[in-house]
């Protein structure tokens, strides 16, 4: 969306989980971050996949003002992001042309591209530069679809909650700007990497390079996926079968899926996650599959994983990534490095799931992904 006023201003992240609605605010100095502020709301027992979309903007308005309630924030400027099947991104080659004519052509040229009617999509494109195509040149492109819709109801979240909407974003472009900024432009640079943030219902999954996106989707094998199996697997509800899977996580076994020591009952767990975890890395592998088979990519290897989101969190399983892919995996703690800019605001640092929410706030009112 346009800026709504002109320069650059300081944004809160708000992230609109289907487990947590986190705000986040970050002030940054070079290269140092200190939290500002930080408020969150656990809206995991409202099982907010299941609800019609009257009642789901209902359940985030409220989460949402209530995270206002309880600490002070700096601005009401406020940048959310969308993800999940309502939002595609698909990079796009064209001929070369001006970002003018690249406009007037979008409607007609992307029409292939989006699964959606196109009159219900909000459309916006980026040129990222050059490729050879069929011994062309042209410009390689990405396109962001989302559904007007998914939008909308965003922007109403916000607004009911006493905030302004200054920037929408998409998940998988706030994880990439968190990563480039903790970790420096150079280090984004130097190499393909593979950002998986596993969340309660989605997994987002991009390959980027530089900082700019490669391949972005999303999965819905992600850790509401973990807490299912364990409470199928061993007779749990949903609260117990939580409290395992963050006990214990993957810690329980060996790594062919066998669990070391029976009956024990983190051997348990792992026995009863393993086939989601195995799923998870298969998708991850195919997401690798799929970009390296490209003509353009041909030889490029993904250097590293990082993991992100609550998922990430989970015991073991970076090595268990590891020995499926043969790829390091790193877990992304966006502010294990950050200071606090008050005692007082509850927080874990240390913590994965900040991912989207630092990315969003990191960006500048007049930023447009
Ligand atoms: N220590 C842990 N071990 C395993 N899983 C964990 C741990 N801590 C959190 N999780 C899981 O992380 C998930 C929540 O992650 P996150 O906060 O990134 O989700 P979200 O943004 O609310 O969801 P989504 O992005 O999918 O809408 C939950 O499934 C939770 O069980
Ligand atoms: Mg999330």
């Amino acid at each position: 969306m346009s800026p709504l006023l002109p320069g650059k201003k300081d944004v809160l992240g708000v992230d609109l989980g289907t487990s947590k609605v986190k705000v986040l605010e970050l002030k940054t100095s070079g290269s140092r971050i200190s939290v500002v502020n930080y408020a969150e709301e656990d809206i995991s027992g409202k099982v907010i996949t299941e609800k019609s979309p009257e009642e789901r903007q209902q359940i985030y308005i409220e989460a949402l003002r209530k995270c206002l309630k309880k600490r002070k924030f700096g601005t009401k400027n406020a940048a959310v992001s969308v993800s999940g099947s309502s939002v595609i991104v698909r990079f796009v080659k064209f001929p070369k042309m001006n970002s003018e004519d690249l406009e007037k052509t979008l409607q007609f040229e992307a029409e292939p591209h989006i699964p959606f009617d196109i009159q219900d999509v909000d459309m916006d494109t980026q040129i990222i530069g050059d490729v050879e195509d069929e011994d062309q040149v042209k410009m390689e492109t990405v396109l962001v679809a989302s559904k007007k819709e998914t939008i909308r109801e965003k922007i109403e979240i916000l607004e009911k909650s006493g905030l302004k909407p200054a920037v929408i974003d998409v998940d998988a472009f706030a994880l990439e700007n968190a990563y480039e900024m903790v970790n420096g432009a150079q280090e984004a640079d130097s190499g393909m990497s593979m950002i998986v943030n596993i969340g309660a219902s989605v997994t987002n999954i991009s390959i980027v390079e530089g900082g700019i996106s490669k391949v972005v989707r999303d999965l819905y094998t992600a850790g509401n996926s973990f807490t299912r199996a364990l409470k199928n697997s061993l007779q749990l509800d949903t609260a117990k079968a939580e409290e395992i899977k963050k006990k214990y996580g993957l810690s329980g076994g060996s790594q062919d899926g066998s669990a070391e020591g029976s009956g024990d009952i983190s051997a348990q767990a792992y026995s009863a996650m393993y086939p989601v975890m195995r799923e998870l890395n298969s998708e991850m592998q195919r997401s690798i599959d799929y970009f390296t088979g490209q003509q353009s990519a041909q030889g490029i290897e993904i250097k590293n994983i990082i993991i992100s989101g609550g998922g990430a969190a989970m015991k073991s399983l970076p090595e268990l990534i590891y020995a499926d892919l043969s790829i390091p995996v790193e877990v992304f703690r966006p502010l294990g490095k950050a200071s606090l800019s008050d005692k007082s605001i509850q927080i874990d640092l240390a913590s994965p799931a900040f991912a989207v929410a630092a990315g969003l706030s990191l960006r500048k009112i007049g930023d447009n992904k």
